[in-house]
């Protein structure tokens, strides 16, 4: 064993968090840690790399007792951790980046750095993740998924002997996850060993040896990956089975709620023009950077559009902001969603009732307990945990984070939902009830659009889907005529 917790626990303000959890990680593999929301994985990682202090229990690193007050105690004996929010200095090189706080001097003129050899270094670890780049680029000319890449590369230049990944692959587009996936699969060829964290169960099996199932902050089982399937890593973290991933309702189709005629961002883009209709969720597939987010964000106001027009329920509406778009019915929930859509420094009842707060207003004053009421009940519906509507939303794990953001827009009486990557980092079980929420308001007559990059998800959920390529719509597709093979083609402009 490189790395055992031997009965660790730990509660925040009385709830426990951990309850007495063992893990053993052997040299050498991917160990996955796997649960719901707000199960305790963080936490872990928080506890092994110094961020959070353990109540009670032992880390041990190489059979020794293993004392870490600080990260930098961690990275001292060769634990490295890649978080999601990237540490990286953007106007900084990559080898700056790399050598950044332990970088190389030159022998006796022992104030010089010696940059020939860092260079060197950093373009040589780079290549050792399989990645031929030039060591001087600046790092905030990369995408997300090479930035990842230099913090590994980081990882490596310090002697790390395990790496850490909480979730890297959520705020990635497929392509660089695959990279990244590829990258871990060579790691562990030249010995690495690696905790990894995700709620991509098809990846988790692709590339673990070994996966801990944690409930509740209760460890429940470690199982070797190869003796398990993804039925029974859900049943094992959920406690129950999941019939139906994709709990499908079909609604008749009724009047246009939302129409977008010849919406053009700059003078010479492409003029993009579709319907959404009450009773469908009309799904909108296309690889990372096919202009997507964008559209959401200009159909919203939140960018600046060079023309075209919006008519929600027949009525041409002029949206130059945001707000407008809400007065016009519009609701959208973004992907970044911590830093668009939650106040972090505030309780969950504000969080979910500040898009629409006319609604718990009498007489100017909000409604207190009709606020909490109304919170109560999303809390509940979206299982969001700890079900506690008075704890700030920084003390959210991540996953939960998102469902108060979704439950925010939800309680506005919006006409139009567009939903951009609404089950990112959100468990199994959990995105079950995302997609009941979208069935309902379906079922209320508001238009459903949601923007996904899982093929599964939008194939399981949609009962019509536009495909687009370099911010273009290149297919519009009915449920029945709709396969991955169709949309793939559709989304390379093949
Ligand atoms: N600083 C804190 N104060 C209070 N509670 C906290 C704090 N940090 C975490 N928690 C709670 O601890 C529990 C476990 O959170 P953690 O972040 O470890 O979950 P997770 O398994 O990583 O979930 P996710 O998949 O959503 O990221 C949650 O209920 C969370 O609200
Ligand atoms: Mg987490």
């Amino acid at each position: 064993m490189l790395l055992e917790l031997k009965n660790v626990s730990k509660a925040f303000s009385g709830v426990q968090v951990l309850d007495d959890i063992n893990i053993g990680i052997k040299k050498g593999e991917v160990h996955v840690l796997l649960g719901e929301n707000g199960a305790g994985k963080s936490t872990i990682i928080k506890i092994i790399t110094g961020a959070y202090k353990m109540d009670s229990g032992e880390i041990k690193w190489k059979d020794r007792h293993l004392q870490v007050n600080k990260p930098s105690d961690a990275i001292e004996v060769g634990i490295g951790t890649i978080y999601q929010e990237l540490n990286l200095i953007p106007h900084l090189s990559i080898m700056e980046n790399i050598f950044l706080g332990h970088e190389k001097k030159k022998r006796r003129k022992f104030s010089l750095l010696d940059r020939p050899a860092m260079n060197k270094e950093a373009k040589r670890l780079m290549e050792r993740l399989g990645q031929n780049v030039n060591p001087n680029e600046l790092v905030k000319n990369l995408g997300v998924g090479q930035q990842q890449l230099v913090e590994i590369a980081k990882a490596l230049s310090l002697n790390c002997e395990l790496i850490i990944m909480d979730e890297p692959t959520s705020s990635l587009s497929e392509r660089e996850a695959e990279q990244l996936l590829q990258t871990i699969e060579r790691l562990k060829q030249q010995g690495m060993t690696i905790i990894y964290i995700s709620h991509r169960l098809e990846e988790i099996k692709r590339i673990s040896d070994r996966i801990t199932v944690l409930r509740d902050g209760k460890k429940i089982r470690t199982v070797d990956t190869d003796k398990t399937t993804i039925d029974e890593m859900i049943s094992l973290m959920v406690g129950r089975s999941l019939e139906n991933k994709f709990p499908k309702v079909e609604f008749e189709k009724g009047k246009e709620v939302l129409s977008v005629k010849n919406l053009k961002i700059t003078p010479d883009s492409p003029g993009i023009n579709f319907s959404a209709y009450q009773g469908e969720i009309l799904g909108i597939a296309g690889l990372v950077g096919a202009g997507r987010t964008e559209l959401a964000r200009a159909i919203f106001g939140a960018d600046p559009v060079h023309s075209g027009e919006i008519i929600v329920l027949g009525k041409k509406h002029r949206i130059r902001n945001p707000l407008d778009a809400i007065k016009a019915g519009l609701a959208f929930i973004t992907e970044n969603r911590k830093e668009e859509g939650l106040f972090l420094d505030q309780p969950l009842v504000f969080n979910k009732t500040i898009a629409r707060l006319n609604k718990v207003k009498k007489n100017g004053l909000i409604n207190t307990q009709k606020q909490k009421e109304i919170a109560n009940n999303y809390v509940k519906d979206l299982s969001v945990r700890p079900n506690n509507i008075h704890l700030f939303a920084r003390y959210l794990s991540g996953g939960n984070q998102q469902k108060v953001v979704i439950a925010k827009w939800l309680f506005t009486d919006a006409q139009v939902f567009i939903f951009d990557e609404p089950t990112r980092g959100i468990d199994v079980g959990a995105k079950v009830e995302v997609y009941r929420l979208m069935n309902q308001l379906v079922e209320n007559g508001a238009g459903v659009i949601v923007i996904s990059s899982e093929l599964p998800e939008i194939l399981g959920i949609s009962d019509r889907i536009l495909v687009m390529n370099e911010g273009q719509i290149t297919a519009d597709l009915d449920r029945s005529e709709a396969n991955q093979e169709v949309i793939m083609k559709a989304a390379t402009g093949g």
